[in-house]
């Protein structure tokens, strides 16, 4: 019999990501079976709200896996029963002291080990850190703390809520989050790397001419301006998102599947790496359109966006590795809002191949058809690469295929969200898809520059 239990709380528990993403997945780890025997969960929030009310809220987000529709209603209640809220500010120790209160209640005397997602606004964070630790932290067991992006918007800023944070936590209490780090095909590129033979030993300069990462949305900030407007899409996606997986693709073979050891190299990385240059840096800010008689607004149209933002929602970048394996080799790096579809991928771009023989005989046209990996994150998540292939017949005739592995259709399980793998690892206290502060001070020192210059020269998109 399990003799511990885990106080899962949710501060900040009537927000939009509370709502969208961390309920829904603590939900699917309790049907998964992957919660521990005795939890539970606790919404934090300032504003009024009964034990009711908040399962109420919280039914209306749980959805169940196309392939596990079974029992679905019966977990649901089972779920919402182990649901409690508690109404505190978030700078209150008093409040927070209430909470550990009732926690204890719900504790029962065994082994405490609690958790705190903090799903709040950057200059509510430290307070809500100071009083949930000091008021709240477990006796006996361990406490941590699950803290969201943004974590500053420089290299300054962020080094100062680092340290703060350390005024309160040590180091592994607290867990940053990178969602794109609990994504399926994200996790899998280390699998593809270093447990097949074949793609390691093409997985540098010398076979690789560029490597593109590409996040693109289909949609605009809606609503989200307020928050977007002091970040721009640098800040929002690419000095973590995209960076993230740029360290993952490009590091050296870690020592162990370890934690610290896959983090180490991952900081090597980012430590090799080229400041961004202005040079290197298109930026731009999506308009007004009108397609099929549905005109949709400008970044600008937003209300909650300033008049005359310069903000970017599109950014283009060059990045380079000045290392052994990557040096010359251009990381090139695409984000945006409000484009023509919502995708994340990655597209290795392999060089030429040398003296092709058929290039001789078939025509220029195969002299840009060198071979592409591509890996698709989202949606519709594949693996394909593209490759030189004879079209069937007597003829000799050469096409591009695919060679495809594509998710649906190999795996009938659907994927567990970002948030479900990185809640279970936060349990379990494993650390390897959280970043380390030493990670994140590299990050922003490779855009804090560019970031500098084009807010400081006032670039127009
Ligand atoms: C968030 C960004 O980190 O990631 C959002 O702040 C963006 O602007 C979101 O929309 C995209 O996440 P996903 O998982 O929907 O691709």
């Amino acid at each position: 019999k399990d003799k511990s239990t885990v106080s899962i709380t949710v501060v900040g528990a009537s927000g939009d990501l509370a709502k969208k993403k961390i309920f829904p997945a603590l939900f699917a780890l309790y049907y998964e079976g992957c919660l521990p025997e005795h939890f539970t969960i606790f919404g934090y929030a300032r504003s009024k709200m009964t034990d009711a009310e908040l399962r109420n809220m919280v039914s209306k987000t749980l959805t169940c896996r196309i392939d596990k529709r079974e029992n679905c209603g019966e977990k649901m209640d089972e779920f919402l029963k182990r649901c409690f809220y508690h109404s505190g500010q978030y700078g209150s120790r008093e409040n927070f002291a209430e909470l550990d209160k009732k926690l204890k209640e719900h504790e029962g005397g065994r082994v405490s080990n609690r958790l705190f997602y903090l799903s709040i606004p950057p200059n509510i964070f430290i307070d809500a850190v100071k009083c949930a630790s000091s008021s709240a932290s477990s006796g006996i067991g361990w406490t941590r703390v699950i803290v969201e992006k943004p974590f500053g918007r420089d290299s300054g800023s962020s080094a100062a809520l680092t340290k703060a944070l350390k005024q309160y936590l040590d180091e592994d209490q607290i867990f940053r989050i990178d969602h794109y780090l609990g994504k399926e095909l994200v996790e899998n590129l280390s699998v593809l790397r270093f447990s097949n033979l074949i793609f390691e030993p093409l997985w540098s300069r010398q076979y690789i001419r560029n490597v593109q990462l590409i996040f693109s949305e289909d949609f605009g900030t809606e609503g989200r301006g307020g928050y977007f407007d002091n970040y721009g899409i640098i800040r929002d996606i690419m000095q973590n998102h995209l960076l993230q997986i740029l360290a993952l693709f490009a590091m050296e073979t870690p020592v162990s599947l370890d934690a610290e050891d896959i983090r180490n190299e991952k900081v090597k990385v980012l430590r090799s790496m080229r400041p961004l240059q202005l040079e290197d840096v298109v930026v731009g800010q999506y308009k007004s359109h009108t397609k099929g008689g549905v005109t949709y607004p400008a970044y600008t149209d937003d209300n909650t966006v300033p008049k005359g933002s310069l903000t970017p929602t599109f950014a283009a970048a060059a990045l380079f590795i000045d290392n052994a394996r990557w040096d010359g080799v251009p990381f090139l790096m695409k984000a945006g809002k409000a484009l023509h579809n919502k995708s994340a991928e990655i597209r290795v771009q392999f060089r030429h191949v040398p003296g092709n023989l058929y290039n001789r005989n078939f025509g220029t046209d195969l002299d840009r058809a060198t071979n592409e990996l591509v890996i698709r994150v989202q949606p519709d998540e594949a693996i394909y690469l593209k490759i030189n292939n004879k079209v069937p017949g007597l003829g000799m005739r050469l096409d591009r295929s695919n060679l495809n592995l594509h998710y649906a259709a190999r795996y009938s399980k659907e994927i567990p969200d970002a948030y479900e793998r990185l809640l279970l690892d936060a349990i379990e206290g494993e650390r390897r898809l959280f970043i380390r502060s030493d990670e994140l001070d590299a990050a922003w020192a490779l855009f804090t520059p560019v970031l500098k210059e084009l807010e400081g020269k006032k670039i127009i998109p």
